[in-house]
């Protein structure tokens, strides 16, 4: 058998394809199931042995060159597709970046940010202090004396006895309130003293609505004939202006804090529309609720003599406030313990435009 005739027209098939389609075409005619050298290959049954064997081997070779070829040629094709496209596409490296914000803030670190904007309007700076207290900052200096009943509600965690300490006042402990800053900072600074505060907090407590480390927010007010009109007044204010609700409606409750005569818890008004809880006042005073905000009174002139200045000159007042708190009500974030997870799918979901910011509620 010749196989040259087929063997050429085969060879200039697979040269003329000059596309992947064309030549897929040409293998199929060659070699697919009912391909030119497929079908010459049925015929071997028809042959006697000797004739067979060597029409069967002369078959293979041809197969095995044209589907070399294929191969080469689908290698040719996919260079120049390359070549191609790389001489078409351009890329303007000049061009300036596109957007491509990662990252976001905190509610928490955002709510900081919201509380310094109002209360710089108002004249208070920030003023920071140590995680690690002493008892002395922490307590005795508040008028906790040792033993007092109110230390075993904080769910203190104390740090080991170092051997340098000697008494129960020098005992380190993690600070269960951004309190300590008060007296810090009237320890070191002279009236009027405005300034707030901000830090973690530390108590032993873990469920639903409490972790063991927490934010809290202090601000004291220091100055001659201070009363508890100034104290109102600044809060409502300070209530309204970063819920951004004109009329939030604001009760004060009175309340105990060894740090404070008198104290005074401080509510904010809210209703329930559809299950949904709603800040603000409600349409009908019947359905007017209360949620609790945060700790307030005048300062204790125990507390202003343990820092060195005369109660019976300056007055003032003080208050706390949890951040987490405040931020889930303020943004409608469900769960306390997601702040602490680091899951930065919440973190973008909750979290805020570094490059607007901060966008607190203006009245
Ligand atoms: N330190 C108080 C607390 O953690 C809050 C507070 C601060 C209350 C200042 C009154 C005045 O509960």
């Amino acid at each position: 058998m010749d196989t040259s005739a087929l063997k050429k027209e085969l060879v200039d098939l697979v040269r003329a394809a000059n596309d992947m389609t064309t030549l897929e075409g040409v293998r199929v005619t060659a070699l697919g199931k009912k391909g030119r050298i497929t079908d010459l290959m049925k015929t071997l049954g028809a042959l006697s042995p000797d004739e067979r064997k060597l029409v069967g081997a002369e078959l293979n070779v041809l197969k095995d060159e044209i589907s070399d070829l294929i191969e080469k040629q689908a290698l040719e094709l996919k260079k120049q597709e390359l070549d191609a496209r790389l001489a078409n596409e351009e890329l303007d490296v000049t061009l300036s970046v596109r957007p491509n914000r990662k990252g976001s803030i905190h509610p928490i670190s955002q709510t900081m940010d919201e509380l310094v904007s109002i209360f710089a309007e108002m004249g208070f700076s920030v003023a920071e202090g140590p995680d690690i207290e002493d008892d002395f900052h922490n307590f005795t200096a508040l008028n906790f004396p040792i033993g007092h009943p109110a230390r075993e509600m904080h769910d203190t965690f104390y740090l080991p006895m170092d051997e340098r300490e000697t008494g129960e006042s020098q005992k380190k402990l993690l600070r269960t309130h951004t309190s300590t800053v008060q007296i810090r900072h009237m320890m070191k600074n002279k009236p009027p003293i405005r300034m707030i505060c901000f830090g973690r907090c530390y108590r032993s407590d873990w469920d639903m609505t409490h972790t063991p480390v927490f934010h809290q927010m202090e601000a004291l007010y220091i100055d001659k004939n201070v009363t508890m009109g100034h104290l109102k007044g600044c809060l409502s204010d300070f209530v309204k202006s970063f819920f951004g609700i004109d009329d939030l409606p604001v009760r004060f409750r009175p309340s105990f804090f060894p740090f404070t005569e008198p104290g005074a818890e401080v509510d904010i008004g809210y209703w329930k529309e559809n299950g949904e809880l709603r800040l603000g006042k409600a349409p009908k005073p019947e359905n007017q609720k209360w949620l609790e905000i945060l700790g307030s009174g005048m300062v204790h002139p125990n507390v202003i003599s343990s820092c060195g200045l005369d109660p019976k000159e300056y007055q003032g007042f003080a208050f706390g406030m949890g951040l987490e708190r405040a931020t889930m009500l303020k943004y409608g974030i469900p769960d306390l313990r997601s702040f602490f997870e680091s899951d930065t799918r919440w973190l973008s979901h909750y979290g805020f435009d570094p490059l607007n910011r901060p966008n607190r509620a203006t009245r």
